[in-house]
């Protein structure tokens, strides 16, 4: 799909709306994590370097159409301001004033938009209030383009409209993932629950050559084949899906990777009493916390044959040691990989980025998005609304 960026606006003395994720944690007041606000500066830095007026807009958690004061983005003010190494103003009301009134080189930051019940609605009323804001529409929120909501999707079709940079470049990244990818493409999907990623799933092993699939999911497809998980997390009700997916893959000539030994124990804590076992030999009052080394080794070979990797999810408990060795050792594997200029790896969604990070690997990841839902949702194939109101 074609959509503008930045370089294809006249944005010399154009007020811009900016919409950005700055949906960051937030922990007593601090923000505990800028990543999201660092891979915007380059959208601001080059609208600013155009002559453009930055007015961001964002949300923060879900206040459902309230105002929430916890969720104010007062809060997550001064840390944009100190990332940008410039002052932020942050408008709680009357936008159109502080527009109005807005210095050149000025950064207004304006209330969560989904205070406004407009915002998640839709609402064409909301979103041409937003656009007598502005005179241009950017979006650089890759994270948040799963949502049709007011300042993602109608805003898009009110004023001229372009992708940032950050926007730009997760959909470059995922275009070489899982679009045109080079071959042998592997998937690594991992995590607790199948159902949660039955889509993501069905559409993979169409797309991959190989499908790496661990965690609590792997358990489900493990019991789908007849095996005892003993107390392992595990979607019973789920068997016949999983079927279903073995033999879609094995249509489409995806090769199915699960657990070729797992490390069980009978305690969820930190350090607990573990073993290395074949995949049949859980002990009924076991759990299959970790896939074991046999498995890591036979993922080593896959990588290293392996063109494109696209990542989402860990492989054991990662959270507790030590089943966070699986994790760690394939994202250390596919990050020397990549280092090395032999495969290009991509991850992103939920508690990927914090496995990753744990492991020492995110630095050498050729691309880690900075997306959860989104990331899913553009991995099962679907169209993401804001990128679509783009083009
Ligand atoms: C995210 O954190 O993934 C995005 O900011 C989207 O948030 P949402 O799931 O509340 O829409």
């Amino acid at each position: 799909m074609a959509w503008k960026t930045l370089d294809d606006m006249d944005l010399n003395g154009k007020r811009v709306l900016v919409r950005v994720d700055i949906n960051v944690p937030v922990e007593d007041g601090r923000v505990t994590d800028t990543t999201r606000i660092d891979r915007i500066v380059p959208t601001v830095d080059d609208i600013q370097a155009a002559g453009g007026k930055v007015i961001l807009m964002a949300h923060f958690g879900r206040p459902k159409g309230k105002v929430v004061p916890e969720m104010s983005l007062e809060h997550v003010a001064q840390a944009v301001s100190d990332v940008l190494g410039q002052p932020v103003t942050f408008v709680d009301s009357d936008y159109a004033a502080a527009v109005a009134e807005m210095d050149e080189d000025e950064v207004l930051l304006l209330e969560n938009l989904r205070f406004n019940p407009g915002e998640e609605k839709n609402d064409a009323d909301f979103a041409a209030r937003l656009a007598g804001l502005g005179d241009v529409y950017c979006n650089d929120a890759f994270s948040a383009a799963h949502r049709a909501h007011a300042s993602t999707e109608a805003l898009a079709r009110l004023l001229p409209a372009c992708a940032g940079r950050l926007m730009a470049e997760e959909l470059g990244a995922l275009e070489k993932a899982l679009g045109t990818p080079d071959r042998p493409v592997v998937a690594l999907v991992g995590g607790a629950k199948v159902s949660t990623k039955l889509d993501l799933l069905g559409n993979l092993v169409t797309k991959v050559d190989h499908l790496v699939i661990g965690g609590g999911m792997a358990n489900t497809f493990l019991a789908a084949q007849g095996i005892d998980v003993g107390k392992s997390l595990c979607e019973h009700d789920l068997a016949d899906t999983a079927r279903d997916i073995l033999k879609k893959a094995d249509a489409a000539g995806c090769e199915i990777i699960l657990p070729r030994d797992i490390v069980v124990a009978r305690e969820f804590k930190a350090g607990a009493a573990s073993e290395v076992l074949p995949p049949d030999a859980c002990p009924a009052d076991a759990m299959i916390l970790d896939a074991g080394p046999e498995t890591v080794a036979y993922i080593s070979t896959v990588l290293d044959n392996a063109k494109t990797l696209v990542w989402n999810g860990p492989l054991g408990a990662f959270e507790i040691e030590p089943f966070d060795a699986a994790t760690n050792a394939a994202a250390r594997k596919a990050a020397e990989l990549s280092k090395a200029g032999k495969l290009v790896s991509v991850a992103g969604g939920g508690d990927t980025v914090a496995a990753l990070n744990q492991a020492g690997a995110a630095d050498d990841f050729t691309y880690i998005s900075t997306a959860g839902g989104a990331f899913l949702e553009w991995m099962e194939g679907k169209t993401l609304p804001g990128v679509a109101a783009l083009g």
